[in-house]
């Protein structure tokens, strides 16, 4: 038995998991190969890549990829490694080209991967040596990758967001500002905690003022927040929208996308709840809830009627986590006229911080040889346990 064996045969289920998936080398290595080279990643937006010959570069687990917008305007991605003698071809984080070409002797490459130089003189054909082609897709203005020679099938996922999504108007959308943080915790330590608000109420003042998430499962406010779902399904049906619903459950075991209410007084995920920026998309109006999508391993969002935050996670090694916060805004909004970054961020950015901190302090534990796993609760940590049996199905081959 390996080491990873051995741990997944350990497991207790409704537990946490052990220490050894968290710290072990061996486990990581399996991940890369289970999960991160072969899931579908969200990788980059859409708006991102406005223009033919745009891309954005990104590492996967040691995997340098480079995404791109082709001539058919298309999304292609690509392992960011020359069929040279291997350098990386496009070395700055994001950029515009015409044709790829590598800094080092400059192989170029077309938009479709193809090699166009000349290698005549290297004996080899250049058709038989374009870039490495990894599989892409855009899905309401979100661009999700795999690097499996075949990547899993979607699952309904492609269905559901290009429809759930079209409203939100990602793909006419811009990045208002981005935050990249380096978390000091395991990539499963930070989507734990995601997948649970058991936490909201000591961690975050400014989220549980505006959500539903920790009354859901209070009885004495059962009736009000029905009243209120039913309200605001009527509303947001006359406006072409999906109906709300309040739990947090997975559509399918690795994704899912919902709308739900924010609180009365609330029309955006606002320090205040009052507009931060323009109507986004084809929203009618501000107050629409917020749509939320989450897909395993490494993306969630929270989509309100003025402005979208998407969160897209990274390993790096076992320790740490790279993690990178978007906040969107329709591509007519102006800074400074029509928006404010200092209004537009704090909800998110306090929100997201405050997480990470939790999640420095869980790895800083998980790394003590007192650790052992500990028990979920029911209820409002089911969907930890549900991110947990996933991640067990995806290490085991399911
Ligand atoms: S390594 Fe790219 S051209 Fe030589
Ligand atoms: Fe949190």
């Amino acid at each position: 038995m390996t080491t990873l064996d051995t741990l997944v045969a350990g497991h207790r289920p409704g537990w946490s998991l052990a220490r050894g998936f968290y710290l072990g080398e061996g486990v990581a290595e399996a991940e890369r190969a289970r999960i991160w080279h072969r899931r579908w990643l969200f990788a980059a937006h859409g708006c991102e890549l406005p223009e033919p010959g745009c891309f954005v570069t990104l590492d996967v687990a040691g995997e340098p990829v480079v995404v791109l917008r082709d001539r058919a305007r298309g999304v292609r991605a690509f392992a960011n490694v020359c069929r040279h003698r291997g350098s990386r071809v496009c070395t700055s984080s994001s950029g515009r080209a015409h044709r790829l070409v590598c800094p080092y002797h400059a192989w170029t490459y077309d938009l479709d991967g193809r090699l166009c130089s000349d290698t005549r003189e290297h004996g080899v054909e250049p058709g038989s040596h374009g870039l490495r082609a990894h599989h892409a897709i855009e899905l309401g203005g979100l661009v999700f990758v795999s690097l499996a020679e075949a990547p899993p099938p979607l699952e309904g996922m492609g269905e559901a967001f290009a429809r759930w999504l079209a409203p939100q108007g990602l793909a006419g959308a811009r990045i208002a500002r981005s935050v990249d943080y380096r978390v000091a915790a395991n990539w499963k330590v930070v989507f734990e905690n995601n997948r649970e608000c058991l936490h909201c109420p000591g961690s975050h003042p400014e989220y549980i003022r505006a959500n539903y998430d920790i009354h859901v499962l209070d009885p004495r406010r059962a009736a009000e927040i029905e009243a209120r779902v039913a309200d605001e399904g009527r509303r947001w049906q006359a406006m072409g929208l999906e109906a709300p619903t309040l739990v947090s459950d997975m559509t399918a075991a690795w994704w899912r996308v919902n709308r739900t209410p924010l609180a009365p007084g609330f029309l955006t995920e606002s320090l205040d709840g009052a507009p931060v920026a323009p109507v986004m998309g084809s929203y009618a109006q501000h107050d629409v809830g917020t749509l939320r999508a989450t897909v395993f391993p490494n993306f969630w969002m929270h989509g309100s009627g003025d402005h979208a935050v998407t969160t897209r996670l990274l390993p790096d090694g076992t320790g740490h986590t790279l993690v990178r916060v978007a906040w969107l805004v329709d591509a007519r909004a102006e800074e400074g006229r029509d928006f404010d970054p200092a209004r537009l961020m704090p909800f998110w950015q306090r929100t997201s911080e405050q997480d990470w901190e939790i999640c420095e302090n869980v790895q800083r534990g998980i790394a003590s040889a007192h650790y052992r796993p500990g028990p979920f609760e029911r209820q409002r940590e089911r969907n930890v346990a549900q991110f947990v049996d996933w991640y067990l199905g995806e290490m085991a081959g399911a």
